[in-house]
């Protein structure tokens, strides 16, 4: 049994872009017979630049209800806080002293970092042996990331190779990154990508009326009602096309094509969409929103197992590095 394992980032409520590409996918593919599937909030890379105490931790929250109200299952995936197993901590000091400063210091991530970032600590500069640390400590064969993610797989690679010639061949498991080939692009309310940091996102666990505001803000071209309108090029489109049934993306289709149907019906009837596919998912969301310990008790299900393979891991790791009694 293969084991998966990868790591959320816990940076504010989650938008439709990160439910249909991320979340869901994911989701999904624990689901699917033979995966070993390993999933956790990092909520220790967010301290690279998280300040606020009240909000990391309410990012935490946030991340963990939104994947629970997906969803998943506690009992099939473990689920956990990065936090919750403090060995990830050790692991990073013993893999960062076997990365080459150059191979850090070169990286995608941190030179794009160092350019548009006022201050740059010393977190950042770690933050690819931190991920090392929690793929390797957990014996991951794959970890499905985005593209932008590659070069952090190559590292933590690289790093494993560098332990395993010194300390041991069989010291880590050598992971595989997989990225997927269906990327799924969703379009955001101004037809970039949608991301947060476009401002343009859809925030399906928003109140009624901040949802009803982002999909009424879809931008469109200025044809009047009864113009015909060219679906293909249109984001309410668009982004109906990826949530709304084969039924009814043919009926809008053919109501855009056909003219006397404004832009303002159709972001009514993408709204409408939402709220309906998501009802479930919205309700529950808010419940656990209301009661954390119950998304610590969920947690605390994942944090256990996930605490005795990693301490299996690092007293191997110590012992072959050098540390404990003979
Ligand atoms: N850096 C990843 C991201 O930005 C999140 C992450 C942290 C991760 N640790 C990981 C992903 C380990 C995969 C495996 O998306």
């Amino acid at each position: 049994m293969a084991r998966i394992l990868t790591g959320i980032q816990s940076t504010g409520i989650q938008h439709l872009g990160n439910m249909l590409g991320a979340i869901e996918p994911a989701i999904r593919m624990s689901e699917a017979g033979g995966n070993d599937a390993f999933f956790f909030i990092a909520d220790m890379h967010s301290f690279t630049t998280q300040r606020d105490a009240n909000v990391l931790r309410e990012n935490t929250y946030a991340a963990a209800a939104t994947w629970l109200a997906c969803g998943l299952d506690v009992n099939k995936v473990t689920f956990y806080r990065q936090s919750d197993i403090p060995e990830v901590t050790e692991l990073t000091w013993y893999l960062g002293c076997l990365a080459p400063y150059p191979m850090l210091a070169n990286a995608h991530s941190f030179k794009d970092k160092m350019a548009r970032l006022s201050e740059v600590n010393g977190g950042i500069f770690y933050y690819p042996v931190l991920m090392a640390a929690d793929i390797l400590l957990y014996d991951a064969d794959h970890v499905p990331v985005g593209k932008d993610q590659m070069q952090h797989l190559e590292i933590t690679r690289d790093i494993a190779g560098a332990f395993n010639r010194a300390y041991g061949a069989d010291t880590f498991v050598m992971p595989e990154a997989k990225v997927s080939d269906e990327v799924m692009i969703v379009p955001g309310t101004d037809g970039q990508k949608m991301s947060k940091s476009y401002g343009n996102v859809v925030n399906i666990f928003a109140d009624d009326a901040v949802l009803k505001k982002q999909v009424m803000g879809i931008v469109s071209d200025s044809r009047t009602l009864e113009e015909p309108k060219d679906p293909d090029n249109d984001n309410t489109f668009k982004l109906f096309k990826l949530v709304a049934s084969t039924d009814q993306v043919a009926t809008m289709r053919e109501h855009y094509l056909r003219g006397n149907y404004g832009y303002g019906h159709a972001k009514k009837e993408l709204l409408a969409v939402l709220m309906e596919r998501y009802a479930m998912q919205r309700a529950t969301y808010q419940a656990f929103m209301k009661d954390k310990g119950e998304i610590d008790r969920y947690l605390a299900v994942g944090a256990e197992k996930a605490r005795s393979i990693a301490q299996t891991t690092l007293a191997r790791v110590r012992e072959r590095a050098g540390y404990g009694k003979r």
